[in-house]
């Protein structure tokens, strides 16, 4: 084409065409090809007998993508929710996504832990599954989940690491009827990835992370896009009771474009090619979650302001009392193996 003439068309094609805004179901390729739902409701801490409610009214509302962990201790109400909205032909198995996590102290026995997963949800198939932290616990503790030390620290299984532990998940992929489609890791730093990818065979699919605009990671943001490891936010409103929503930063630019401050929050993520998690019990905040905006390089700019004047924060700690993957701390204790 005459490059005056395609100059021309480009300067009068109106801006929602060149860049169409992105919506809750925007599909973000991973490294396997399979894509995921830029949005995903997340569960930890949906109490019981309130989740299986919230997963329901969001499948309905149109949310593709649910966010569930071993470790949550709601995956069976999940199942009931993914087991009714099935079952009506309100969704088809194949058009969900659905992601599990293999809790620290089934970090020795990966297959066993995906199986609990897959019976509690009533899946056949996971789409993802993730190492939930690098950290593995004793499977043998005084507790299931959080084991301790007689003198009250965490109980960890220093006889193996998260790179063993990648090794036998890998295995859940070359098995020959896989259970899962994907695997990754979360809470993953770059230091604690290049530890794995210099073993691994498959590279993780995705580091799901804490990520929000007071803790943009950008050293494990760009490592992750170097090596076609795709980030999923997670805690984007900081967490329990949303704190971030009352961000002067954020409600400037939610004022703009007169929206609301988590839609900011949540389209902060689809500007960085991120995909996000969004947890709510409440319909009508489900509801207003799937609204997402394209937000521009000046909104951007503001948004990277705020942990440039505030410093950074995070809002999730690791159950270890071990900085595990937070960059801007001291590691204390490397369990990198
Ligand atoms: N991989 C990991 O280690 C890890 C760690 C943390 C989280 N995650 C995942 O990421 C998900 C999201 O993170 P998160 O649960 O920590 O926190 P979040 O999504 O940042 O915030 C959840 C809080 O925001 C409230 N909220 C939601 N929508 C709202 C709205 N429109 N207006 C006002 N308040 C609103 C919720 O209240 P109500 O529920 O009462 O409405 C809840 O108190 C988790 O649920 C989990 O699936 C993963």
């Amino acid at each position: 084409m005459n490059p005056s003439l395609s100059k021309f068309m480009l300067a009068h094609t109106p801006k929602h065409i060149l860049n169409p805004a992105p919506t809750m179901n925007t599909e973000l390729k991973l490294n396997t090809g399979a894509s995921i739902p830029a949005l995903g409701l997340g569960t930890w801490q949906s109490a019981p007998g309130e989740v299986k409610k919230a997963v329901v009214h969001a499948i309905e509302a149109g949310y593709r993508h649910i966010d569930c962990a071993f470790c949550y201790q709601n995956e069976d109400e999940v199942g009931e929710a993914l087991q009714d909205v099935i079952s009506r032909g309100v969704v088809k198995r194949d058009d969900l996504f659905i992601t599990s996590k293999l809790w620290c102290t089934y970090h020795t026995r990966v297959e066993e832990g995906l199986q609990k997963s897959l019976d509690l949800l009533k899946l056949d198939y996971l789409d993802l599954y993730l190492m939930h932290w690098p950290v593995p616990m004793n499977p043998n503790g005084n507790h299931p989940l959080f084991p301790k030390l007689p003198d009250g620290s965490r109980d960890i299984d220093f006889s193996t690491n998260h790179v063993k532990t990648w090794l036998r998940m890998e295995k859940l992929i070359q098995a020959p009827s896989p259970k899962v489609k994907a695997i990754g890791v979360a809470n993953y730093s770059k230091k604690y990835l290049e530890k794995l990818l210099a073993k691994a065979t498959i590279v993780p699919a995705i580091n799901q992370i804490e990520n929000h605009p007071y803790l943009p990671q950008q050293e494990v943001v760009d490592f992750c896009k170097e090596k076609g490891i795709h980030i999923t936010a997670y805690s984007p409103f900081g967490s329990t009771g949303s704190p971030m929503f009352s961000e002067e930063g954020i409600l400037e630019v939610a004022k703009k474009h007169s929206v609301g401050p988590g839609t900011v929050l949540l389209s902060y993520h689809l500007a960085r090619n991120s995909s996000v998690l969004a947890k709510s019990v409440t319909p009508s905040r489900i509801d207003e979650n799937r609204k997402l905006i394209s937000l521009d390089s000046s909104d951007m700019e503001k948004l990277e302001g705020i942990h440039k004047a505030k410093g950074l924060k995070r809002f999730v700690y690791p159950p270890f009392g071990v900085n595990c993957g937070f960059p801007d701390k001291p590691e204390g204790m490397d369990l990198s193996g």
